[in-house]
């Protein structure tokens, strides 16, 4: 018999949304139909990199390992963020960079602050790694509840985190509460900035004064390569030397490495997407703010959070999913609420369409 170490014993590991091909199979639509609003990625399949990358692939050497100190990478992300390259830690994926964060600064005794509701993967990281984990409610509006973060920071929190814009509200954190927070707790303060391209809002001024913040970013959204597996961090030399003890070796492919590389010098036609995706989520959101019932929050991201008022989220989200639109449901995360990511202009105006008759189907019926 095998069974979970025992902090884990009462866990909620991290869920999503079924495979397209199951829901395909399921709804009894077709595969290709199925349009994914539920992961916040990019619309835009970046075609040109993938033929740059075809014909380089025959020489490619896949018989070693990686440079694993990633320095042609980290040269990139200096030019693109105007930082060091010995102030960028690269990982597979956000992911494993908010993993490597937990696994330099928590451990059994120590808690993590968590500033919610947010991505749920930061407190999974934390009691993976036998941490407490704290949440601290936003306030109403959205905004992070600074004095009781702060409240609920002791001798014994080995992580702030906060998300920048946030997953799932859209909203961001100001340089003035990153600053006051990483002033007044004694220990490293992550700022996720996964849609960072989408707000154009950065903590990373900070990160030459405050030694404790940790600016996490992705390629995953806006650099439209979630399947190429990248991500990175930022932060005082001190503080990269500290998390590059603890991160894998070899976490990141060559293959991937040069999907990056290439996409980090192409940042102008990135902008052009983000412009787009922009463009697109102002119409998105003006037009579903006229339906009657349905609340859409203001969001600095490439999602939208509605929130149901006189409807079932639930139902109103499997009915989009028989029209093979899959959107995200918060669940008990939020009440009622979907949140739904920025396609394609055509995507996105089949979405509205659709929404608008289900929920005068559903005013009338459910
Ligand atoms: C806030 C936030 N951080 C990190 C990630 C994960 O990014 P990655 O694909 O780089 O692991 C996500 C993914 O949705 C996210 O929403």
């Amino acid at each position: 018999m095998v069974s979970l170490k025992s902090s884990l014993n009462n866990f909620i590991p991290y869920s999503w949304e079924a495979s397209s091909e199951e829901i395909a199979r399921k709804y009894g639509v077709k595969a290709e139909q199925i349009v994914r609003m539920d992961l916040n990625t990019s619309p835009y399949k970046p075609s040109r990199w993938l033929r740059s990358l075809a014909a380089k692939l025959p020489d490619m050497a896949v018989n070693l390992y990686p440079d694993t100190s990633y320095r042609r990478f980290r040269e990139k992300v200096s030019n693109y963020t105007g930082l060091s390259a010995d102030m960028v830690l690269v990982g597979n994926g956000g992911d494993e960079c908010i993993m490597i964060v937990c696994q330099a600064f928590l451990e059994k005794g120590r808690n993590a602050v968590i500033s919610i509701p947010t991505y749920s993967y930061f407190r999974i990281a934390a009691e993976i790694n036998s941490a407490e984990a704290r949440l601290v409610e936003r306030k109403p509006d959205g905004s992070d509840d600074v004095d009781k973060i702060l409240e609920a920071v002791d001798k014994n929190t080995g992580a702030i985190f906060l998300c920048s814009p946030n997953n799932p509200t859209g909203v961001t954190t100001s340089l003035q509460d990153i600053r006051k927070i990483a002033a007044e707790a004694p220990c490293p303060v992550i700022v996720d900035e996964a849609y960072y391209e989408y707000s154009g809002k950065t903590a990373t001024s900070l990160l030459s004064s405050y030694p404790n913040i940790i600016v996490i970013r992705t390629l995953s959204k806006a650099f439209s390569l979630a399947g190429a597996r990248v991500g990175y961090a930022l932060a005082a030399e001190e503080t990269i030397n500290i998390l590059n003890k603890v991160r894998p070796p070899n976490s990141l492919s060559i293959i991937s490495l040069a999907l990056a590389e290439k996409a980090m010098s192409q940042v102008d036609l990135v902008k052009r997407w983000v412009e787009a995706t922009v463009a697109e989520r102002r119409r998105l959101a003006s037009a579903i703010g006229k339906i009657p019932g349905i609340v859409v929050k203001e969001s600095e991201a490439n999602f939208l959070l509605l929130t149901f008022k006189t409807h079932d989220a639930g139902k109103i989200h499997e009915k989009l999913m028989e029209k093979g639109f899959i959107t995200r449901n918060l669940g008990n995360t939020i009440p009622n609420t979907l949140r739904v990511t920025v396609a394609a202009p055509k995507a996105n105006r089949k979405f509205f369409k659709t929404l608008q008759s289900i929920v005068k189907v559903a005013l009338g019926g459910l």
